[in-house]
């Protein structure tokens, strides 16, 4: 994909400047941290393109017609910690004391109106994810493997979804070549007929995790809700009791996911690429591996976002700790 803009390198220097003068730690003191990112966005020090590129994301999302975007040459912290394969994320979080790409992420959402989103049992409620591979779930379908992803979005069983994921990559290595691959909703339905559409309307599907760390419940469920789409290519199947057209509307959905028009991405290290997560799925691509070791030093920064405001105050009542954006689960 073509990024909607490139920071020039006064650009990337001045924000940086900015955000790394931000004093909050946004892992222990996120309330604070978003105050001062609240601020940041009020003073307008920060470079002209940055408005207006999170304007032009504003305006494309809501007209529908793109829902994907990337900004390069995006602020990132300069002294990353190179972590370990056995426990990257406790070496993470004691080792890197600086919060440049946290700040950013946050300051694009804030001037994007995308409230941001965590849950507070996950990711120990903290509102930056890490994807990199980790030891432990090689060869798994998590996040954290060191392998291709199937066509999924995030957290489409739970009750509170995000709507966007921010993926902005921390660490990518030049001669290793990862795609991420979206398929928007629109284009999917544009593949079925009427017929298929409705059985994929109804419960007649399972999406059944037997992993402890993606404890989805399996109960019967519709692939298609409204524009949202449940679905995990190759887990996701048809309930024993379905009807025999709900075998065939699944296979059309497949059919779809295979011929459908797809943009694909290569993340290179400081690339932001924003992605809607209910009405579309995504999925990773390792499309070259020369050195897997290389590879698997790949870190992006992963953030769940809102709609807007309005669908971020709907789960007002559901603020763990009273701490807007965060799910209390
Ligand atoms: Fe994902």
């Amino acid at each position: 994909m073509e990024p909607i803009y490139i920071f020039t390198e006064d650009e990337r220097r001045a924000l940086c400047g900015l955000v790394e003068a931000i004093p909050e730690n946004p892992y222990t003191d996120y309330p604070g941290f978003q105050t001062s990112i609240a601020r940041l966005a009020d003073s307008q020090a920060y470079p002209r393109s940055l408005i207006d590129a999170c304007a032009r994301i504003r305006s494309e999302r809501a007209s529908g017609m793109i829902r994907t975007h990337v900004l390069r040459n995006c602020p990132v912290d300069r002294d990353l910690p190179a972590l370990s394969p056995d426990n990257p994320l406790s070496e993470k979080h004691a080792l890197k004391k600086t919060y440049v790409s946290e700040a950013f992420v946050a300051l694009v959402a804030q001037l994007s109106g995308n409230p941001l989103m965590a849950y507070s049992a996950t990711n120990e409620g903290r509102f930056f994810d890490d994807v990199i591979a980790v030891n432990r779930y090689s060869g798994t379908q998590s996040a954290m493997s060191d392998r291709d992803l199937v066509f999924h979005n995030d957290r489409s069983a739970h009750w509170a979804r995000p709507d966007i994921v921010a993926l902005l990559a921390l660490r990518s290595p030049d001669e290793e070549v990862t795609y991420t691959v979206y398929i928007d909703g629109a284009e999917l339905l544009r593949q079925l007929t009427p017929e298929y559409e409705e059985i994929l309307r109804q419960p007649n599907f399972i999406t059944n995790f037997n992993k402890s760390d993606l404890a989805y419940e399996a109960t019967a469920h519709p692939i298609l809700v409204g524009r949202s789409i449940r679905y995990v290519d190759a887990i996701t199947n048809v309930l024993p009791a379905a009807p025999v057209a709900a075998r065939d509307a699944l296979i059309a959905f497949k059919s779809a996911l295979t011929l459908g028009e797809k943009q694909r991405h290569r993340l290179l290290t400081g690339d932001l690429l924003l992605i809607e997560n209910q009405e579309g799925l995504h999925c990773r691509e390792k499309m070259e591996v020369r050195r897997h070791d290389r590879t698997r030093t790949r870190w992006l920064q992963k953030t769940y976002l809102f709609r807007d405001k309005r669908t971020a105050d709907a789960y007002a009542d559901k603020w763990h700790g009273g701490v807007p954006g965060l799910i209390a689960e």
